[in-house]
């Protein structure tokens, strides 16, 4: 589900109207819905039922205190890739002992602080790797809890830069090589104690299949594991996809339907019924550790309109926003919805929205038909909570935006826009 409907004519994120939030804040503007979040949270932990399971959200998505503190609340664990993320988690009331730290190049400070922190577990990435947080664990007389990241070699059919499963990406060890580490692990390095075995073959998979191919895979693996070393979790990863090209509940939803008729959701119930019968008699905790599944569709960014510009070839509509702020139609052709924060059933327009970056690669989109809106009108674009205010940047020395967290009837300023002087703090 997501909370971002039209009542009375006003798009609306729950019970509040979005032009009043841009109106009282600005724009450049992300606005969340709890609700949406821990919705999803909720679901997936459903659909994970009968197993012995662990949410474990990927911070990476969306890093916000407010989120953080809304899934520590109910319950979630946390996926994290550096220091900084096992900061936040911490700051916004998280547990480290319910953390996982992913990434394939862990410095020893950060080592170091989530060892001192007594983290669940390292997901390991390479042999050295494996080594040297031996050598760091030796040093402070403590024990490191690992897990290594297989490379299943599976195909999650999704963006090149956001598959992860397959031989040449970068990550994980291959899936041959993963039980002579594991043994060499036990004779070698007395100071890891191997706990788990992960894997997570990409991001924004929007069929079942290639999970199944990897579970499938893997799961005799994981069962010898358990046997010889006695791990006692599998993290099967995150990359649940989300749909994009979604529809509102209004008169525009034909024109949205229409852009991508090939694109419908995933299932998480049918992706829960498909993988959990593969998992129960394995006796392993299983985690998952899903970022964009829980916060994408909880999230818009909110732009206004600066221009319009008629040229020969194209109509531009510039607003307010930049690459800077979302980045993901510029890096992963992304697609995000346009919706006005008015209703509007006037006749669609062809155009491009373009931020005002000196870049070409500064669209939110090319050549798409939508509802029509004007120079001071608020447009949101959706599904805008998984990679977007995580991922922008001060480039065009631009403040960085706000970021709105709406429950119910209410809506608390998570974080303040930033200001000129925060642009050149720490300066000389
Ligand atoms: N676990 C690991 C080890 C990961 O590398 C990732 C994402 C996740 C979990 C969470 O994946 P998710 O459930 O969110 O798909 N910036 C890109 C996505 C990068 C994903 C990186 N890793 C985008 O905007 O599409």
């Amino acid at each position: 589900m997501h909370a971002f409907t039209y009542i009375n004519g006003q798009l609306h994120c729950e019970n509040v109207a979005l032009q009043g939030l841009a109106d009282a804040h600005g724009t450049p503007l992300y606005v969340y819905s709890g609700n949406t979040i821990l919705d999803h949270y909720h679901r997936l932990d459903r659909a994970l039922g009968g197993l012995d399971h662990a949410i474990a959200y990927a911070v990476k998505a969306n890093s916000n205190l407010s989120v953080l503190r809304l899934l520590a609340q109910a319950g979630a664990w946390f996926d994290i890739v550096s220091g900084g993320e096992l900061f936040r988690v911490i700051k916004a009331g998280g547990n480290p002992a319910h953390c996982t730290f992913a990434g394939v190049g862990k410095t020893r400070d950060e080592i170091i602080y989530a060892l001192q922190n007594n983290i669940y577990c390292f997901n390991v990435e390479s042999a050295a790797e494996l080594a040297y947080l031996n050598e760091v664990a030796a040093e402070l007389g403590v024990f490191a809890p690992a897990a290594v990241r297989v490379n299943p070699n599976v195909d999650a059919k999704t963006h090149k830069y956001i598959s992860t499963g397959k031989s040449e990406n970068k990550f994980g060890i291959d899936f041959e090589a993963i039980e002579a580490l594991y043994d060499q692990a036990a004779r070698e390095w007395p100071h890891v104690r191997m706990r788990g075995l992960q894997m997570h073959i990409g991001s924004q998979l929007t069929s079942i299949a290639p999970f199944v191919e990897a579970v499938r895979k893997v799961k005799p693996l994981a069962q010898l594991l358990k046997e010889r070393h006695q791990i006692e979790f599998w993290s099967i990863g995150g990359g649940i996809g989300i749909v994009y090209h979604d529809s509102l509940a209004s008169g525009q939803a034909s024109w949205w339907a229409n852009h991508d008729p090939d694109s419908k959701p995933l299932s998480i119930d049918e992706y829960g019924a498909a993988v959990v019968p593969l998992l129960e008699d394995l006796g392993l905790k299983i985690l998952m550790e899903p970022g964009r599944y829980i916060v994408g569709n909880a999230g818009v960014l909110l732009t206004r309109c600066l221009y319009e510009k008629k040229g020969n070839a194209k109509t531009f509509k510039i607003v307010d926003a930049g690459m800077n702020d979302l980045i993901r139609p510029a890096l992963y052709e992304g697609h995000h919805e346009i919706a006005t924060l008015q209703e509007n059933n006037s006749t669609p327009v062809k155009a491009d929205v373009v931020g005002p970056i000196c870049e070409s690669g500064d669209f939110f989109c090319q050549d798409r038909v939508m509802p029509d809106f004007k120079p001071g009108d608020v447009i949101a674009l959706l599904s805008a909570g998984a990679y977007g205010f995580v991922m922008a940047s001060n480039y065009n020395t631009r403040p960085l935006p706000a970021e709105i967290l709406v429950d119910g009837s209410e809506a608390v300023v998570a974080r303040k826009r930033q200001t000129l002087d925060d642009l050149i703090a720490g300066e000389i």
